[in-house]
């Protein structure tokens, strides 16, 4: 009798496990005959009504029940899994003839691209690159560049101090003094780098900037010099029909000074939009630079004598690539500077 029940629930499972075709179908048949209230455990649970000296056949009977159950559960769950991973490979076939994704490569910012210009002219002309600090003494910045404490000239070039003597540097002038310092002479140098001024940001502004520092110190150096190394630096950089305007200027270290224009290159002079109208668009400050510069920093202005000039190099960048907004040089949005 137990016999009979336990035969019809054995075969009863297998059947099921051999019909199951699902993971989840397979764990309900489990829950169904081996859990705390499955088929089989309400078997033993009947013990109590067996015969005891029978009760040992029938527990062994219990148990080679639910082992064959077991068996056949593991192996239907393997089965499954395999067939289920054939299906799913079959599905994800990879495409190995498909082109493979692009790889994003960047390139140098219009800044750089303009610097590396503007050293590739003067390396031309034999001049060395340098650099100096972008933390400053007060010292280097102003004094020995002849700009005393309370000289008006420190008003137009406000920038960040870090104490009284050491400050963000607002200009690369101060190269200039760690130059005729430290090289021996002659020199011929170009110092680019970073300043800072306390500016609003604009189109036109930011508290941080860049310039190109130029100075040449030799024997028998005159404004000739200066005026035909800066027409050659404008006709390089803006074409060779480029022309070249000194208007008087001052600067508390060149003596006499200039700032230079150079000849509207969209519109060849006659003025337009770019140019606002003026034919001429200034690039510069440059002078000779003063005896007493010279003198502070060692240098016999009566045996020596030198140019000195100083170039944006974000407006060299705004003018050749026809930029109207220098803030649009700082916010690095990659649509934007791909297109350099
Ligand atoms: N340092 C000046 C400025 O920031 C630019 C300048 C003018 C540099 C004349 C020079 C120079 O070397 O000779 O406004």
């Amino acid at each position: 009798m137990m016999k009979e029940t336990l035969e019809k629930i054995r075969e009863e499972a297998l059947k099921q496990i051999q019909e199951s075709d699902a993971l989840e179908r397979l764990n309900e048949i489990r829950v169904a005959y081996l859990g705390k209230k499955g088929e089989l455990t309400s078997v033993l649970k009947s013990m109590k009504d067996v015969a005891p000296e029978e009760r040992p056949k029938v527990g062994q009977m219990v148990n080679d029940a639910r082992a064959a159950i077991e068996e056949k559960l593991e192996e239907a769950k393997t089965a499954l899994a395999a067939k289920m991973r054939e299906e799913q490979l079959k599905r994800e076939v990879i495409d190995v003839t498909l082109p493979a994704k692009k790889m994003n490569v960047g390139h140098s910012h219009p800044n750089s691209i303009a610097l590396e210009e503007v050293e590739r002219i003067f390396v031309g002309m034999g001049y060395e690159v340098v650099e100096g600090p972008e933390v400053e003494y007060d010292r280097y910045n102003f004094e020995r560049l002849n700009i005393p404490k309370n000289h008006p000239a420190r008003d137009e070039q406000d920038t960040f101090y870090i104490n009284d003597t050491i400050l963000l540097r607002s200009q690369t002038s101060p190269v200039q003094v760690r130059t005729m310092e430290t090289r021996e002479l002659p020199i011929r140098m170009i110092a680019p780098g970073r300043v800072f001024r306390s500016d609003e940001v604009d189109a036109t502004h930011s508290p941080s900037f860049h310039q190109i520092e130029g100075l040449v110190i030799d024997k028998n150096i005159t404004f000739a010099d200066l005026k035909g190394t800066l027409a050659e630096f404008a006709r390089e950089l803006f074409g060779p029909e480029t022309k070249v305007k000194f208007r008087p200027h001052h600067f508390p270290f060149t003596e006499p000074s200039a700032e230079v224009d150079v000849s509207c290159f969209k519109c060849g002079g006659k003025g337009c939009r770019f140019c606002k109208g003026s034919g001429w668009i200034e690039i510069l400050g440059c002078g000779m630079v003063h005896p007493h510069v010279l003198e502070m920093s060692g240098i016999d202005p009566n045996e020596y004598s030198g140019f000195a000039f100083g170039v944006g190099l974000e407006r060299i960048a705004l003018l050749k690539y026809e930029i109207d907004d220098m803030r649009l040089l700082y916010e690095n949005d990659t649509r934007f500077l791909k297109q350099f």
